[in-house]
């Protein structure tokens, strides 16, 4: 039966009243429904693994597909429609709460069968006067409440009324998620501590010859070793010219002496992500102009951390970073110019791609919004990002002298924002490029066999 390790049914119970008491603030008939995540077909009679959704989890805590929550501010009450027990269906697919488990166990105040979801949305909205759901995220279920909608206004000479008023519900949960509680701190941290293992068992593991899927194999095994049941995003592990590739994917390559490996990866701890980016050698040394371009990121984030506090924007941040890597690439000779013109035309751009971080939490990027009528979220106590820099020189990029071509650097930490300034929730793992060559020297001389 679907229950995290976790699971804490007062902590659910209290992010609900805290929903209801926005809910509240509304009207005092306001109906809030959340679907559960749908399940994905993989291949003929396969289906990818069940995830539940992330809003859904942090409100409920229950983990079965078929399942939807309720609020409703009258009476305060919350209830679920889920699968209900079926002992022939059980033995086929694995246990289920069913509705007497969706009481008990999951502090639902009623439980209804999936099966009397329409019916059931019919009765709900009879006589609200809002509507909350995730509007245009699942639209199977926007077609079942604006059914049941048209059903309830055919009712109105009978003195019902139909619901006028129609919230995002997203919007209330996102907000609501992009603060971390000490329970969801608690896990990043324990997330962040696995990760680690994996990075480093990874990092012990390289060695000539190797392919790129064995570095993942390692990851995974550190990973499910400490607790993590999945990853929090497919993992990258790309070396060589592969490493210029942001989200690269196929792990296939065998690596060869003188590759700089990059591996972002992360595992989830009961539904909280970490996401981390390592960049390593093979040999037990980076080349010069790895080292170079190494040595540029790692001080572009540590300006990037140098920013994070309450109050800063994620475009402060991103502007630290940015004026770094500004300087770097004029003071190696790959761009002319003076810092201001380098930052103010983008010339960076080519070789630095992306943004500097994003908030972090159950999914890897997170809820929570970015700008509000133009202008930067300002960071608040509590909530994650990552910090990012990187620095990717295409192989056949004919911009940059050939010996920069192929090298792709990123180095992402989470951090997790504090009154004073952040904790740094994945300092563990190396990142100091003399750490990472006596990492990869000791390795090379076991046999680069430690974690294998
Ligand atoms: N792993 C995805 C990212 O770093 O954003
Ligand atoms: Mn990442
Ligand atoms: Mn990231």
């Amino acid at each position: 039966m679907a229950l995290t390790p976790s699971f804490d049914a007062a902590v659910h119970a209290s992010r609900r009243a805290r929903v209801l008491a926005a809910l509240e603030s509304e009207g005092d008939r306001v109906v809030a429904l959340l679907p559960n995540a749908k399940v994905f077909a993989r291949n003929h009679d396969v289906e990818h693994p069940y995830r539940s959704g992330s809003d859904f989890a942090w409100l409920t805590g229950f983990d079965e597909p078929e399942s939807v929550a309720v609020l409703r501010t009258q009476g305060g009450s919350y209830e679920l429609f889920n699968r209900p027990r079926n002992p022939e269906r059980e033995q086929w697919d694995g246990l289920r709460a069913g509705l007497d488990g969706a009481k008990e166990r999951f502090g639902a105040a009623n439980a209804r069968t999936i099966d009397s979801l329409d019916d059931g949305l019919v009765e709900l909205l009879s006589n609200a006067d809002v509507v909350a759901w995730p509007l245009g995220r699942d639209n199977g279920f926007d077609a079942k409440v604006l059914a049941a909608l048209a059903k309830v206004r055919l009712k109105q000479r009978l003195k019902i009324d139909a619901p006028t008023r129609f919230l995002d519900l997203s919007c209330i949960l996102h907000a609501m998620r992009w603060v971390k509680d000490a329970h969801e701190v608690a896990l990043m941290r324990r997330a962040a501590e696995i990760t680690a293992e994996g990075h480093i068992a990874a990092m012990r593991t390289a060695a000539p010859g190797l392919s790129e899927f064995h570095l993942e194999a390692a990851l995974a095994h550190a990973f499910r070793r400490g607790g993590s049941r999945r990853d929090a995003y497919e993992p990258i592990v790309a070396s060589g010219p592969n490493a210029t590739i942001l989200h690269y994917r196929e792990n296939d390559r065998a690596l060869a002496a003188g590759d700089l490996v990059l591996i972002d990866a992360g595992c989830e701890l009961d539904f909280y992500a970490s996401d981390v980016t390592r960049t390593f050698p093979v040999s037990a040394t980076f080349t010069k102009a790895q080292a170079a371009i190494y040595e540029l990121v790692l001080a572009a984030q540590a300006a990037a951390f140098e920013m994070v506090r309450p109050g800063v924007t994620l475009d402060d941040v991103h502007n630290a970073s940015l004026k770094v890597i500004a300087r770097g690439l004029l003071d190696i000779g790959i761009l002319q110019g003076t810092v201001e013109e380098v930052i103010d035309k983008d010339l960076h751009k080519p070789f630095t791609v992306h943004r500097t971080s994003h908030w972090l939490g159950m999914d890897v990027h997170d809820a929570g919004i970015y700008y509000r009528r133009g202008e930067a979220v300002r960071l608040e106590e509590g909530c994650v990002l990552t910090v990012e820099p990187g620095l990717y020189f295409r192989p056949d990029d004919t911009r940059v002298d050939e010996c920069w071509r192929g090298i792709g650097v990123r180095i992402e930490d989470d951090l997790r924002v504090t009154a004073a300034g952040y904790e740094n929730l994945t300092a563990a793992i190396p990142k100091e490029r003399a750490d990472i060559e006596a990492l990869r020297s000791d390795a090379l001389a076991s046999g680069g066999a430690a974690a294998r």
